[in-house]
This record gives structure tokens, C-alpha cells and sequence, in this order.
């Protein structure tokens, strides 16, 4: 008996190609140096989970690995900052990251870490593998030596002031101001982090990846072959790579903490991390395999393996260019994707943990889903916004408010409503079992449900192949709101009232109710790879078992049985407080870090007027009165200290056409070798003024922050020392 008229889905041509024999997934591995935010969460590891739950529901051969990263130098820093060793830092956040992963339901098959033996094994035959095949150069070069602390410097190691933003907390690697990927020789004025010293140069040799040698390659395996099924951020990202120039990359460091350079010349030096850690995807199987007594082998080197990488935008010329060069060069399979997402803000502003503007995964597991009405509903809250606001294309914001808005009227209002219904008036009108379907009075509104769930069936089924989670999740939601539609055009309340004269109108009511449910089945599948929480609580209302989740289920009308007893009603998800919210947003402005509290003043010297605690409103001015003030941009080229004066710095600042002396009283903010290079807005047609008897041409303006913090007001951009400000 054909229930429905058949819906013939259109067969897509990819669907002829052969798929897959098995999916290889990998998330990022974070760095063991810290707490991860939502903004990691939304970044490689909740779409990723959502992929390869869905890749399972389709019963195909998913590997889902992760792990935690535990070398490179943000390691041993973090040690320093802790008084603890290395070991002590890793051991710390890879239980704790291993912990808030679980209790956010990722699903990987393996959690594992790179510092185990089998990683380091692993990591060094790799290296083997490749100079034993001369795939690797080696080169001397003149490097970053702190003579004090005896010790050649990593990039992360040495400070200094960034050429692109001139912000004076650049690090060798990148500017955390402004993004740019540096090297230690682009550094204005550089600094040791260890000792404060200024470092000298110094030779050593380091082995290198020619990536230069394989621009050809790189070229026509991403920009051509890849063209249209990446990501245009992450071929735009590629592409400014190859076309920049590629550089050969130093695959080792002098370093101590990491894994050693296998060989007796590379005494006393490590794998660069890099180097490693995307290694560990590879230990992270082979550790998986053995746990289970399956062969790794065929997920790294046969061709049917499809391999992909989810990643945050940071970690795209690593995932994209790099390592796949190294696993090629080594024999084994490139990835087939690798969906980076871009950033997420955090209430109108980047997050930064320097910084404490983020939301740790383990703040929402504490203050959500540990508390009396949390659980596993709240995990799938998250799991909802975050796919929600997903920076699939863009950065985008997590906004508190908009967390209470997606729960309160899409999970509540919208998926949660529709369910609920459902159940209260099955219970009801129905005896709380399946009713019957009674085919002679189905009409458009149920051909049209039918179609739906269909057709909802086939657009999520391929906007997750796609890696667009965003849309994917949209229209599971969408389907929950045809729901809410068909109920309200079928009224099965309204027609309960005339039940009394009118007997037949059950046969309405149950056909109605039949829909209804099929439809609840049906959302439980396809809402199960965003949110598996809400999946099993749906199967446990049903009281099914977890196969009725799988994926070929979906699109079926009859997968609850007629005359079937189902539970009482349940709520999905409860709503979001206006408390909780204003709470959230307390905790996050009031834990808010105040750079650097300026060192207590001292007493101001004779002749120095106090800083004024209020700053009334000024009267108006014109446009003639604001002419009159010249402002330009100027770079800050040497810096002092004036004697006897705590307050005051003496600059010099090149203004294109001359060099001036300014007095400018920063002293207690700024260390004059941290300015150096800084770009600076100065009023040039100040009068002179003399001060400590050095003459004083001009005046650079400052922000003063709440705290009492100044700030230099300079452009966005590198702009040419003169250029005017207006
Ligand atoms: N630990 C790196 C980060 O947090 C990511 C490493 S990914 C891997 O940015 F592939 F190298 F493992
Ligand atoms: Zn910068």
C-alpha cells in the first residue's frame, strides 16, 4: 500500500560518483597552554562533530580524531607564568580540555596527546622519511641569541614593535593587534622576553621544507583542482600565499621542550610544532587502531579515505599548504576539504584571553549545564547558537542576547513548541498511542507536510556534505515551523469540540496527530548530528531505539507504529532568563583585564601640574577654531628618559620633512624601548615649550582609558611619517 505518492528525489550527479570508503576527521589539536573558548568551539570542533555524527548516521566508516597539542613555546611559557614545569602544564589542560570536550558531547573516537611515546615515534620517522629522501635542506642562518640567557630565541620569545600596526606588543611569530603572520627579522626594535636584553645574532642550522620547490604542485592542487569546492576565504588565503612568494619553512628550532631532531647533528634542537603536531592526526589513529584492533594504515594512505580537516582560519596555510606538502612528500593522502571558519567576537569585541574577554567552554559548562536546571539541554543550547552564528564566511558575534533569543524563540518557541504540542495533544485527544492514518482524508496540507519532510530531507543532506552547517541547521528548524503551521491549519483541539456531535471528526483528529508524530520522528534524525542530546530525549519520548536515528529513516512516514504507547510529555528545552543573561554580561565586563595597571604615581615634581581627576564638557568651538590646530602622523625614531622627571619621556619624531623633540609625559606607561617605530598623532603648531629645560615641539595626543591607561591615537594603518591628520 503506497501511503503517499512517492517523492522521486533527483538523483545529483555527485550522488553517481563513488563515495568514500571511509572519513577521516580531524579537529584542531588545542593547545594544552589554557582553557579553550566558545569561540575555538565554534571553530573546528562543533562542526566538525556535526559532520561526523552525521557521516555515522549514514553508516559510513567515520574516524574522528582529536587530541591535545603539548609542544611548541606557548608551553614552556605558560609554565613560567604558572611557577610549574612544562609536564605539569600539559598534564593540567589536556585532562581539563579532555573533560570539557565530553561534557559538550564532542564525539571523538580519540582524544589523544602528542606527547605520547607513539606521537614522538611517529613525528621523528616522519622527519626520517623525508631527509633520508633529500626532501628536506638544510641551511645556516644568523638567528636571535639571548646572550644573558644563554639561549637562542624563539619567535615567541622576542617582543618588539609590530611593522603593520606599529602596536609595541608584537610577538617574532604574529601581531596579536592586528593578525599579521611576522618573523622575528620584521620586528621593530626587538626585545628577549627572557631577560629584557635586546638579543645579538647568532649561526645555527635548522632544516628546512622547500615549499618553494613545489609551487607547481601547491598551485594546481589548491587553486585549480580545489577552485570551486573550498572555501573562497581559504583559497583566498592560499592564493596570497603562493602568489606572495613561497618560502622555504625551518621544520626545527633550538629549543628544549619538544621532540627531538633524530639525528646527531640536530643535537639540542626539536621538531618546530608545526612540524608535529598535524603528525598527530597520524599517532592519533594509529593509537585508536590499536585500541581496537583495526588497521590504521588504510586511513592515511588509501585513496578512498576521504580526509578532512576542520580548522579555525589561523591554522589555514598550516592545514592547506604545508602539511599536505609533507604528506605528500611522505606517500600519504591529501585532504579532500578543509572548512576553516573564520573568527568569533564575543559582544561586540575580539576575544582575547590576555585580555579576559571570552567565555570559557568551562564558565558555560559551570554556569549552565552543571547547575540544578542545566544538563544535557543546555549543552545542545549551545550547540545551537553556536551553529547558528557558525562564522562559516565571516567573523561573526557571540552575543548574550542573542543566545537568549535562539533558545527562547527558535529551540523553544519553534522546535521545542511543535513537539510538546504534539505529545500534550496525543495524550489528550489520542490515548498517548500512535492514532491511525486514515488515507481518505489526507488532503493538500498533509501531501505538503509529506513533501517537506522530504525535501528537508535532501537540502540538509546536502548542505552538510557542502560543510554549510549554518543553513543545514536553519532548515531543520524550518521543518519544525511547517510543523507548528500544519497544526495550526488541522486545529485538532478545535475539532475536539464538536467530537460530541460529531464522532467522525477523530478520524481527523488521529490523522493529524499521526502526521505530527511521523514529523517528530523525523526531526529527531535530522536534528541528531547539531544536537544528539535533544535526539535521544525525542527517542525516549517515542520510546524507540537510537537505530531509528539513522540517516536512511529520514524522509519514511511510517517510522512510528499505529496503536505504539508513547511517554508522557517532557519539555526539550527550558527558557533562558533575562537574569541570566544580564549576569553573563556582568561577569564578562567586570572580569574585563585592565592592561597593565599603571605603576603608582609618584608625588608630581615641583612644577608639574596633577593630573585632573574630572573632565568637564568644553564649550562649542567652530570649524575655524578646530582649523587652526595642525595635526599630523608622526614615527616616534628614539625615546628617553629625562632625568629627575618620572613622568616625562624626551622623543624625537620623524614627521617626514624634519625630526622633532617632544616632551611628552608617558613615562609611566611606556618603557622608552617599546615606542620606538610607533606612530603617533602629534599637534605641530603648539607653541614651544620648555620643560626640565629641554624644549618641548609639540604635543602627542593619548586616549586615557577608565583605569587611567594612555593610549597612543595612531592610524590603522602604516601611514608616511608628515601625513596630515584631519
Ligand atoms: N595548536 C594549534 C592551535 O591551537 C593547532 C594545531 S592543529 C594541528 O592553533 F594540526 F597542528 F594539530
Ligand atoms: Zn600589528
Amino acid at each position: 500500500m503506497i501511503l503517499i505518492p512517492v517523492f522521486l528525489q533527483a538523483i545529483k550527479a555527485s550522488a553517481k560518483m563513488t563515495l568514500p570508503k571511509r572519513y577521516l576527521i580531524t579537529s584542531a589539536l588545542p593547545y594544552a597552554n589554557g582553557l579553550k573558548h566558545v569561540g575555538h568551539l565554534a571553530g573546528a570542533y562543533i562542526p566538525a562533530d556535526i559532520y561526523a555524527r552525521y557521516q555515522r548516521a549514514q553508516k559510513r566508516d567515520v574516524l574522528f580524531v582529536c587530541g591535545s597539542d603539548e609542544h611548541g613555546t606557548a608551553i614552556p611559557i605558560q609554565a613560567t607564568k604558572e611557577g610549574t614545569t612544562p609536564r605539569a602544564i600539559i598534564d593540567k589542560y589536556h585532562a581539563a580540555m579532555k573533560q570539557d570536550f565530553e561534557d559538550l558531547s564532542m564525539s571523538f573516537d580519540i582524544y589523544h596527546r602528542t606527547s605520547e611515546p607513539i606521537h614522538h615515534e611517529t613525528a621523528q620517522e616522519f622527519f626520517t622519511y623525508l631527509n633520508d629522501r633529500n626532501e628536506l635542506e638544510v641551511k645556516e642562518t644568523e638567528q636571535y641569541y639571548d646572550e644573558e640567557a644563554h639561549s637562542f630565541l624563539a619567535d615567541r620569545y622576542i617582543k618588539g614593535t609590530c611593522p603593520n600596526c606599529g602596536s609595541d606588543r608584537a610577538f617574532g611569530d604574529q601581531c596579536e593587534t592586528c593578525g599579521r603572520t611576522l618573523s622575528p627579522d620584521e620586528l621593530i626594535n626587538p626585545v628577549s622576553t627572557l631577560s629584557g636584553k635586546a638579543p645579538v645574532k647568532r649561526k645555527t642550522s635548522h632544516w628546512y621544507l622547500p615549499l618553494g620547490k613545489h609551487e607547481n604542485f601547491l598551485r594546481k592542487w589548491i587553486l585549480e583542482q580545489h577552485r570551486d569546492d573550498w572555501r573562497p576565504t581559504v583559497i583566498g588565503q592560499c592564493k596570497s600565499w603562493i602568489e606572495g612568494g613561497l618560502q622555504s619553512r625551518a621544520v626545527t628550532r633550538d629549543l628544549d621542550w619538544g621532540i627531538r631532531v633524530p639525528l646527531p647533528e640536530g643535537a639540542g634542537k626539536v621538531l618546530y610544532v608545526w612540524f608535529d603536531a598535524p603528525i598527530g592526526y597520524i599517532s592519533a589513529t594509529k593509537q585508536w587502531a590499536l585500541d581496537h584492533q583495526k588497521d590504521w594504515k588504510p586511513y592515511w594512505y588509501e585513496k578512498d579515505t576521504k580526509l578532512v580537516h576542520f580548522i579555525g582560519k589561523d591554522n589555514i596555510v598550516f592545514h592547506c599548504i604545508i602539511f599536505p606538502l609533507m604528506l605528500k612528500l611522505h606517500g600519504n593522502i591529501l585532504p579532500e576539504n578543509v572548512p576553516a571558519n573564520e573568527f568569533l567576537n564575543l559582544e561586540g569585541d575580539k576575544m582575547s584571553t590576555s585580555r579576559n574577554w571570552k567565555l570559557d567552554m568551562r564558565d558555560y559548562i559551570n554556569d549552565f549545564v552543571k547547575q540544578e536546571n542545566g544538563g544535557t539541554q543546555c549543552v545542545d543550547m549551545l550547540r545551537y547558537y553556536l551553529t547558528q552564528i557558525a562564522p562559516e564566511t565571516k567573523d561573526s558575534e557571540f552575543m548574550w542576547k542573542g543566545f537568549q533569543d535562539a533558545v527562547n524563540s527558535e529551540l523553544v518557541s519553534i522546535f521545542g513548541n511543535f513537539v510538546n504540542r504534539t505529545w500534550v495533544l496525543m495524550h489528550k485527544l489520542c490515548g498517548g498511542k500512535v492514532p491511525g492514518l486514515h488515507e481518505e482524508l489526507l488532503d493538500e496540507t498533509d501531501q505538503g507536510l509529506a513533501e517537506d519532510i522530504r525535501n528537508a530531507k535532501t537540502k540538509i543532506e546536502a548542505l552538510l556534505e557542502e560543510y554549510k552547517f549554518r543553513e543545514a541547521l536553519f532548515e531543520v528548524i524550518d521543518l519544525s515551523r511547517k510543523g507548528n503551521q500544519y497544526m495550526q491549519k488541522k486545529e485538532p483541539w478545535i475539532l475536539a469540540k464538536s467530537l460530541a456531535e460529531k464522532p467522525e471528526l477523530q478520524k481527523k483528529i488521529d490523522t493529524a496527530l499521526h502526521m505530527c508524530l511521523q514529523l517528530t520522528a523525523n526531526l529527531a534524525i535530522l536534528v541528531n548530528p547539531f544536537l544528539p542530546n535533544t535526539a535521544k530525549k525525542m527517542i525516549h519520548l517515542m520510546k524507540v531505539v537510537d537505530k531509528l536515528l539513522d540517516w536512511e529513516n529520514a524522509g519514511n512516514l511510517k517510522l512510528l507504529r499505529v496503536g505504539y504507547s508513547l511517554r508522557e510529555p517532557q519539555l526539550l528545552f527550558r527558557k533562558i532568563e533575562d537574569t541570566e543573561i544580564t549576569a553573563q554580561i556582568e561577569k564578562l565586563k567586570s572580569g574585563l583585564k585592565k592592561m597593565e595597571e599603571p605603576k603608582k604615581a609618584a608625588p608630581p615634581a615641583a612644577g608639574e601640574e596633577e593630573v585632573k581627576k574630572e573632565i568637564p564638557a568644553k564649550p562649542e568651538i567652530n570649524f575655524d577654531d578646530f582649523a587652526k590646530i595642525e595635526l599630523k602622523v608622526g614615527t616616534i625614531v628614539a625615546a628617553e628618559k629625562v632625568e629627575k622627571a618620572d613622568k616625562l619621556l624626551k622623543l624625537s619624531v620623524d614627521l617626514g620633512t624634519e625630526t622633532r623633540t617632544i616632551v611628552s609625559g608617558i613615562a609611566l606607561h611606556y618603557q622608552p624601548e617599546e615606542i620606538v617605530g610607533r606612530q603617533v598623532t602629534v599637534v605641530t603648531n603648539l607653541a614651544p615649550r620648555k620643560m626640565r629645560g629641554i624644549e618641548s615641539n609639540g604635543m602627542i595626543l593619548m586616549a586615557e582609558d577608565k583605569a587611567g591607561k594612555l593610549h597612543f591615537i595612531q592610524p590603522g594603518n602604516l601611514v608616511d611619517p608628515g601625513s596630515t591628520v584631519s
